[in-house]
Protein backbone atom coordinates (compact mmCIF):
# COMPACT_ATOMS: atom_id res chain seq x y z
CA UNK A 1 0.00 0.00 0.00
CA UNK A 2 1.45 3.50 -0.56
CA UNK A 3 0.93 6.39 1.47
CA UNK A 4 -0.59 8.13 -1.34
CA UNK A 5 -3.63 5.87 -0.82
CA UNK A 6 -4.46 7.01 2.38
CA UNK A 7 -6.36 10.52 1.64
CA UNK A 8 -7.44 10.81 5.43
CA UNK A 9 -4.05 11.81 6.37
CA UNK A 10 -2.83 14.56 3.70
CA UNK A 11 -1.25 17.56 6.16
CA UNK A 12 -2.90 15.54 9.12
CA UNK A 13 -6.23 17.58 9.14
CA UNK A 14 -8.70 16.46 11.48
CA UNK A 15 -11.31 14.22 10.19
CA UNK A 16 -14.78 15.22 10.17
CA UNK A 17 -15.98 12.19 11.19
CA UNK A 18 -13.97 11.46 14.03
CA UNK A 19 -15.92 12.29 16.70
CA UNK A 20 -17.73 8.60 16.37
CA UNK A 21 -17.69 6.76 19.72
CA UNK A 22 -15.56 4.46 19.29
CA UNK A 23 -15.52 2.80 22.57
CA UNK A 24 -18.84 0.22 23.11
CA UNK A 25 -20.17 -0.29 26.39
CA UNK A 26 -20.10 -3.67 28.15
CA UNK A 27 -23.94 -5.00 27.58
CA UNK A 28 -24.49 -3.02 24.41
CA UNK A 29 -25.03 -4.49 21.17
CA UNK A 30 -21.88 -3.88 18.46
CA UNK A 31 -22.02 -1.10 16.66
CA UNK A 32 -19.35 -2.83 14.18
CA UNK A 33 -19.22 -6.23 12.80
CA UNK A 34 -16.06 -6.96 10.76
CA UNK A 35 -16.32 -10.67 9.21
CA UNK A 36 -13.16 -12.76 7.92
CA UNK A 37 -15.00 -14.21 5.05
CA UNK A 38 -13.18 -17.82 4.84
CA UNK A 39 -13.79 -21.28 3.43
CA UNK A 40 -15.07 -20.24 -0.38
CA UNK A 41 -12.50 -22.61 -1.42
CA UNK A 42 -13.24 -25.73 1.03
CA UNK A 43 -16.90 -25.55 0.17
CA UNK A 44 -16.06 -25.84 -3.20
CA UNK A 45 -13.62 -28.49 -2.89
CA UNK A 46 -16.18 -30.41 -1.03
CA UNK A 47 -18.74 -30.51 -3.84
CA UNK A 48 -16.29 -31.14 -6.04
CA UNK A 49 -16.31 -27.67 -7.61
CA UNK A 50 -13.47 -25.50 -8.99
CA UNK A 51 -12.46 -22.76 -6.39
CA UNK A 52 -14.84 -19.92 -8.27
CA UNK A 53 -17.83 -21.64 -7.39
CA UNK A 54 -16.96 -20.78 -4.41
CA UNK A 55 -16.32 -17.55 -4.54
CA UNK A 56 -19.46 -17.13 -6.24
CA UNK A 57 -21.56 -19.11 -4.01
CA UNK A 58 -19.26 -16.71 -1.60
CA UNK A 59 -20.71 -13.38 -2.99
CA UNK A 60 -24.27 -14.50 -2.81
CA UNK A 61 -23.53 -14.71 0.98
CA UNK A 62 -21.97 -11.37 1.21
CA UNK A 63 -25.51 -10.17 0.28
CA UNK A 64 -27.14 -12.14 2.90
CA UNK A 65 -24.74 -10.94 5.27
CA UNK A 66 -25.47 -7.27 4.22
CA UNK A 67 -29.31 -7.97 4.61
CA UNK A 68 -29.16 -9.74 7.97
CA UNK A 69 -26.76 -7.08 8.97
CA UNK A 70 -29.64 -4.80 8.31
CA UNK A 71 -32.72 -6.00 9.70
CA UNK A 72 -30.59 -7.62 12.60
CA UNK A 73 -29.79 -3.73 13.37
CA UNK A 74 -25.70 -4.02 12.72
CA UNK A 75 -24.67 0.00 11.78
CA UNK A 76 -21.37 -0.75 10.15
CA UNK A 77 -20.18 -3.92 8.70
CA UNK A 78 -16.78 -4.54 7.27
CA UNK A 79 -16.11 -7.52 5.04
CA UNK A 80 -12.60 -9.09 4.35
CA UNK A 81 -13.02 -9.58 0.79
CA UNK A 82 -9.56 -9.82 -0.46
CA UNK A 83 -6.02 -9.09 1.46
CA UNK A 84 -2.95 -8.22 0.42
CA UNK A 85 -1.42 -11.47 0.42
CA UNK A 86 -4.35 -13.08 -1.70
CA UNK A 87 -2.39 -11.37 -4.69
CA UNK A 88 -0.14 -14.73 -4.59
CA UNK A 89 -2.77 -16.37 -5.50
CA UNK A 90 -2.58 -18.74 -8.66
CA UNK A 91 -3.81 -15.79 -11.67
CA UNK A 92 -6.48 -17.90 -12.49
CA UNK A 93 -8.14 -17.20 -9.51
CA UNK A 94 -7.15 -13.54 -9.42
CA UNK A 95 -8.78 -13.42 -12.53
CA UNK A 96 -11.96 -15.50 -11.32
CA UNK A 97 -12.42 -13.06 -7.85
CA UNK A 98 -11.53 -9.67 -9.61
CA UNK A 99 -13.92 -10.42 -12.10
CA UNK A 100 -16.23 -11.62 -9.43
CA UNK A 101 -15.93 -8.16 -8.01
CA UNK A 102 -16.35 -6.25 -11.26
CA UNK A 103 -19.72 -8.31 -11.82
CA UNK A 104 -20.56 -7.15 -8.29
CA UNK A 105 -20.17 -3.59 -8.28
CA UNK A 106 -22.24 -3.73 -11.70
CA UNK A 107 -25.25 -5.60 -10.49
CA UNK A 108 -25.36 -4.76 -6.56
CA UNK A 109 -24.19 -1.23 -6.60
CA UNK A 110 -28.41 0.05 -7.10
CA UNK A 111 -29.42 -2.21 -4.68
CA UNK A 112 -27.34 -0.82 -1.75
CA UNK A 113 -28.16 2.76 -2.94
CA UNK A 114 -31.93 1.80 -2.86
CA UNK A 115 -31.34 -0.56 0.57
CA UNK A 116 -29.32 2.69 2.19
CA UNK A 117 -26.14 1.47 2.65
CA UNK A 118 -23.07 3.33 2.26
CA UNK A 119 -20.21 2.10 0.83
CA UNK A 120 -16.70 2.83 1.54
CA UNK A 121 -13.63 0.97 0.48
CA UNK A 122 -10.41 0.19 2.23
CA UNK A 123 -6.81 -1.18 0.90
CA UNK A 124 -4.32 -0.87 -1.65
CA UNK A 125 -6.79 -0.15 -4.57
CA UNK A 126 -4.05 1.40 -6.94
CA UNK A 127 -3.35 -2.55 -7.37
CA UNK A 128 -6.62 -3.29 -9.44
CA UNK A 129 -7.56 -2.70 -13.09
CA UNK A 130 -8.52 0.79 -13.53
CA UNK A 131 -12.21 0.35 -14.53
CA UNK A 132 -12.37 -1.30 -11.08
CA UNK A 133 -10.86 1.38 -9.46
CA UNK A 134 -13.43 3.77 -11.27
CA UNK A 135 -16.83 1.22 -10.10
CA UNK A 136 -15.08 1.92 -6.82
CA UNK A 137 -15.28 5.55 -6.51
CA UNK A 138 -18.45 5.66 -8.55
CA UNK A 139 -19.65 3.59 -5.87
CA UNK A 140 -18.80 5.24 -2.95
CA UNK A 141 -19.75 8.56 -4.15
CA UNK A 142 -23.04 7.80 -4.83
CA UNK A 143 -24.25 5.69 -2.35
CA UNK A 144 -22.38 8.40 0.57
CA UNK A 145 -25.64 10.01 1.75
CA UNK A 146 -26.93 6.91 2.92
CA UNK A 147 -27.07 6.04 6.81
CA UNK A 148 -28.57 2.88 7.24
CA UNK A 149 -25.83 0.69 7.26
CA UNK A 150 -22.29 1.64 6.57
CA UNK A 151 -20.65 -1.31 4.74
CA UNK A 152 -16.82 -1.33 4.41
CA UNK A 153 -15.44 -3.91 1.60
CA UNK A 154 -11.07 -4.71 2.28
CA UNK A 155 -9.68 -5.12 -0.58
CA UNK A 156 -5.97 -5.43 -1.19
CA UNK A 157 -6.15 -4.93 2.29
CA UNK A 158 -2.83 -5.67 4.78
CA UNK A 159 -2.82 -4.36 8.53
CA UNK A 160 0.71 -4.47 8.69
CA UNK A 161 0.70 -2.44 5.81
CA UNK A 162 -1.73 0.18 6.96
CA UNK A 163 -0.19 0.92 10.07
CA UNK A 164 3.40 1.43 8.63
CA UNK A 165 1.84 3.70 6.15
CA UNK A 166 0.32 5.80 8.94
CA UNK A 167 3.72 5.23 10.28
CA UNK A 168 5.73 6.33 7.76
CA UNK A 169 3.67 9.91 7.31
CA UNK A 170 3.42 10.72 11.04
CA UNK A 171 6.96 9.76 10.83
CA UNK A 172 7.45 12.76 7.55
CA UNK A 173 5.13 15.05 9.76
CA UNK A 174 7.83 15.22 12.76
CA UNK A 175 10.62 15.41 10.62
CA UNK A 176 9.35 18.68 9.09
CA UNK A 177 7.97 19.89 12.17
CA UNK A 178 4.73 19.60 11.65
CA UNK A 179 3.94 17.60 14.92
CA UNK A 180 6.09 16.89 18.19
CA UNK A 181 6.68 13.25 19.09
CA UNK A 182 6.30 13.73 22.49
CA UNK A 183 2.50 14.84 22.42
CA UNK A 184 1.62 12.43 19.65
CA UNK A 185 -1.54 11.19 20.74
CA UNK A 186 -3.33 8.07 19.22
CA UNK A 187 -5.76 10.03 17.09
CA UNK A 188 -2.88 11.40 15.71
CA UNK A 189 -2.02 7.88 14.48
CA UNK A 190 -5.77 6.48 13.73
CA UNK A 191 -6.20 9.39 11.35
CA UNK A 192 -3.68 7.92 9.39
CA UNK A 193 -5.70 4.48 8.71
CA UNK A 194 -7.80 4.16 6.52
CA UNK A 195 -10.87 3.53 9.04
CA UNK A 196 -10.23 7.07 9.97
CA UNK A 197 -13.69 8.06 11.16
CA UNK A 198 -14.87 4.41 11.14
CA UNK A 199 -15.59 3.38 14.89
CA UNK A 200 -13.37 0.27 15.62
CA UNK A 201 -15.17 -3.29 15.33
CA UNK A 202 -16.39 -4.41 18.61
CA UNK A 203 -16.83 -7.95 17.27
CA UNK A 204 -15.19 -9.56 14.59
CA UNK A 205 -16.07 -13.08 13.04
CA UNK A 206 -14.62 -15.17 11.15
CA UNK A 207 -15.93 -18.14 9.47
CA UNK A 208 -14.52 -21.68 8.26
CA UNK A 209 -13.11 -22.76 11.76
CA UNK A 210 -10.16 -21.07 11.36
CA UNK A 211 -8.94 -18.79 14.71
CA UNK A 212 -6.80 -15.95 13.57
CA UNK A 213 -7.17 -12.51 12.38
CA UNK A 214 -4.87 -12.86 8.99
CA UNK A 215 -3.34 -9.09 9.21
CA UNK A 216 -6.84 -7.73 9.35
CA UNK A 217 -7.96 -4.27 11.34
CA UNK A 218 -4.80 -5.37 13.52
CA UNK A 219 -4.31 -1.80 15.26
CA UNK A 220 -8.62 -1.48 15.07
CA UNK A 221 -9.27 -4.74 17.22
CA UNK A 222 -7.35 -4.35 19.69
CA UNK A 223 -10.29 -4.65 22.15
CA UNK A 224 -12.74 -6.14 19.85
CA UNK A 225 -14.31 -10.05 20.84
CA UNK A 226 -13.82 -12.25 18.60
CA UNK A 227 -15.90 -15.36 17.47
CA UNK A 228 -15.10 -18.05 15.51
CA UNK A 229 -17.55 -20.05 13.69
CA UNK A 230 -17.58 -23.68 12.13
CA UNK A 231 -19.24 -22.77 9.33
CA UNK A 232 -17.66 -22.02 5.80
CA UNK A 233 -18.61 -18.43 3.97
CA UNK A 234 -20.96 -19.43 0.93
CA UNK A 235 -23.02 -21.23 4.19
CA UNK A 236 -23.42 -17.93 6.06
CA UNK A 237 -26.95 -16.69 6.95
CA UNK A 238 -28.46 -14.61 8.77
CA UNK A 239 -28.42 -17.55 11.84
CA UNK A 240 -24.55 -17.44 12.14
CA UNK A 241 -24.98 -13.35 12.40
CA UNK A 242 -27.51 -13.68 15.19
CA UNK A 243 -26.04 -16.71 17.03
CA UNK A 244 -22.46 -14.56 16.70
CA UNK A 245 -24.42 -11.53 18.31
CA UNK A 246 -25.87 -13.13 20.70
CA UNK A 247 -22.63 -14.31 21.48
CA UNK A 248 -21.15 -10.90 21.67
CA UNK A 249 -23.93 -10.26 24.76
CA UNK A 250 -22.88 -13.06 26.71
CA UNK A 251 -19.06 -11.68 26.72
CA UNK A 252 -18.07 -8.78 29.57
CA UNK A 253 -15.98 -6.35 28.13
CA UNK A 254 -13.93 -4.79 29.91
CA UNK A 255 -11.49 -2.70 27.67
CA UNK A 256 -8.38 -4.02 30.00
CA UNK A 257 -9.76 -2.61 33.52
CA UNK A 258 -10.51 -5.02 36.17
CA UNK A 259 -13.86 -6.34 36.84
CA UNK A 260 -15.70 -3.80 39.46
C1 LIG B 1 -11.67 -16.98 1.59
O1 LIG B 1 -11.91 -18.28 1.16
C2 LIG B 1 -12.31 -16.05 0.68
C3 LIG B 1 -11.63 -15.20 -0.15
C4 LIG B 1 -10.20 -15.12 -0.24
C5 LIG B 1 -12.37 -14.32 -1.06
C6 LIG B 1 -13.63 -13.73 -0.54
C7 LIG B 1 -14.50 -13.44 -1.68
C8 LIG B 1 -15.84 -13.51 -1.66
C9 LIG B 1 -16.61 -13.78 -0.45
C10 LIG B 1 -16.64 -13.34 -2.89
C11 LIG B 1 -16.51 -12.03 -3.56
C12 LIG B 1 -16.79 -10.88 -2.68
C13 LIG B 1 -17.27 -9.72 -3.12
C14 LIG B 1 -17.37 -8.55 -2.21
C15 LIG B 1 -17.75 -9.56 -4.50
P1 LIG B 1 -10.68 -19.16 0.67
O2 LIG B 1 -10.62 -19.07 -0.82
O3 LIG B 1 -9.44 -18.76 1.38
O4 LIG B 1 -11.21 -20.58 1.12
P2 LIG B 1 -10.35 -21.80 1.68
O5 LIG B 1 -9.61 -21.30 2.90
O6 LIG B 1 -11.41 -22.79 2.02
O7 LIG B 1 -9.47 -22.23 0.58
Amino acid sequence: MSARSHTAVAGLAPDAERDIETKGESGAPPTHVAIIMDGNGRWAASRGLPRVAGHREGARAVRRAIEAAIEQGVGWLTLYAFSSENWRRPASEILDLTGLLRHYLRTEIAELRANGVRLRVIGDRDRFDPDIRTELLAAERSTAANTRLNLTIALSYGGRDEILAAARVLAAAARDGRLDPAVMEETDFTRGLFTAGMPDPDLVIRTSGEQRLSNFLLWQSAYAELVFQDVLWPDFGAAHLADALAEFARRERRFGARPG
